[in-house]
């Protein structure tokens, strides 16, 4: 049975990705952990009648939330309001995952790690150098949770294809259409890669297409614009998180992933088929990058490179763009741990 802790459960995320967890069959117990009202969030989904335990932790029980946890989420931080990129929340939310990183290479070094903070091309850099100082770091542990992204590009591309052609929808389930595109790359603006895996979609999607690859890239800043101050993406978050969190669940029970094209934002070369991605991507120095994921007993084994070698002309410039950015990004991260003492 599975022990799963989120940390920043209190928050416009962290709410609803506690109740999903609470309703998922593959947790036997859940730990909610905050700077504020943790206890009272854990002790109302204590009453939901599903076959996993909730506890929810004070801001002085961290090592009490950790103990024994195989898998650690951490929504925990500032979210963006208008005018302000996933870069911007680098100040506030970078000191808040080193700490809580640091938390679990102490009280949880086997778990899991599943970072949602943003931004992600920065913090889960954060999170490896933290544990590589202590000594704890295991690559295939530590995930940047880039599924939003994919949640996005599945729905946008049933939207463009729906308002081409209205009967889309009506001759086949959506869900089957999701099947056709996967996300690369990073998590944020034109580090986001949508690749339509079946191209004959390309075709009918026509000039769409780029505006589709836009709205995936962008697709964040309409809730936070909508949401008028309010934060920005929650409920949607949370399912992507929920539904990632339960990939890494499913396959500790060894059963077969739900979603083929699951990514996750990784440091590639501590794992297997990492040098193959740097090599395919043509830059052997860059250490992250999300792809889709193999996973054995919760812990990442290798990568699927597969999408990298068959990617078209537009593709590859988004690579190369993608590159160029996320080396900034990671480089921020890397330096936050290595200039610190
Ligand atoms: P929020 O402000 O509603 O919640 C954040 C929570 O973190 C608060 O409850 C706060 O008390 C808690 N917190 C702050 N410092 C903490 C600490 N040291 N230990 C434990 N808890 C702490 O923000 P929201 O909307 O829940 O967003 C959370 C994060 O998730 C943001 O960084 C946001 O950018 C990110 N996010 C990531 C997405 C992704 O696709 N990876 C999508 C949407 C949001």
């Amino acid at each position: 049975m599975v022990k799963v802790a989120i940390l920043g459960a209190s928050g416009g995320v962290g709410q609803p990705l506690s109740l999903l967890l609470k309703l998922c069959p593959y947790v036997s117990e859940l730990a909610l952990y905050d700077i504020r009202a943790a206890e009272g969030i854990g002790k109302d989904l204590s009453h939901i009648n599903t076959n996993s335990s909730c506890v929810g932790y004070d801001k002085d029980s961290i090592e009490g939330t950790l103990s024994n946890a195989q898998v650690v989420l951490i929504p925990a931080g500032v979210p963006r309001k208008p005018g302000l990129t996933r870069d911007d929340l680098f100040k506030m939310n970078a000191g808040i995952v080193k700490s809580l990183v640091t938390a679990v290479g102490n009280f949880a070094p086997n778990a899991r790690i599943l970072v949602i903070s943003n931004p992600v091309n920065s913090l889960v850099p954060i999170a490896v150098e933290t544990l590589k100082k202590m000594g704890k770091f295991k690559p295939g542990n530590v995930m940047g949770v880039t599924n939003l992204d994919l949640v996005r590009a599945e729905t946008f591309l049933v939207d463009y294809l729906l308002s081409k052609n209205p009967t889309v929808g009506q001759e086949q389930d959506k869900t089957t259409m999701h099947k056709k595109v996967t996300v690369i790359g990073g998590h944020s603006g034109e580090t986001i890669i949508p690749i339509i895996t079946d191209k004959s979609l390309v075709f009918q999607l026509d000039r769409q297409y780029e505006n589709f690859i836009h709205r995936v890239q962008f697709g964040g800043d309409e809730i936070v614009k909508a949401k008028q101050g309010a934060g920005s993406a929650t409920l949607s978050m949370a399912f992507a998180g929920a539904k990632f969190a339960e990939e890494i669940l499913r396959s500790f029970y060894n059963e077969k992933p739900e979603t083929e094209s699951l990514s996750a934002f990784v440091y590639l070369p501590g794992l297997k088929n990492g040098k193959k991605a740097q090599k395919l991507v043509r830059d052997s120095s860059l250490e992250y990058f999300s792809l889709p994921i193999v996973l054995k007993n919760g812990t990442i084994v290798s990568i699927d490179t597969d999408i990298l070698e068959k990617l078209s002309p537009r593709e590859e410039q988004l690579v190369d763009t993608a590159v160029k950015e996320l080396h900034k990004n990671i480089e921020k991260g890397k330096s936050f741990i290595l200039d610190s003492s």
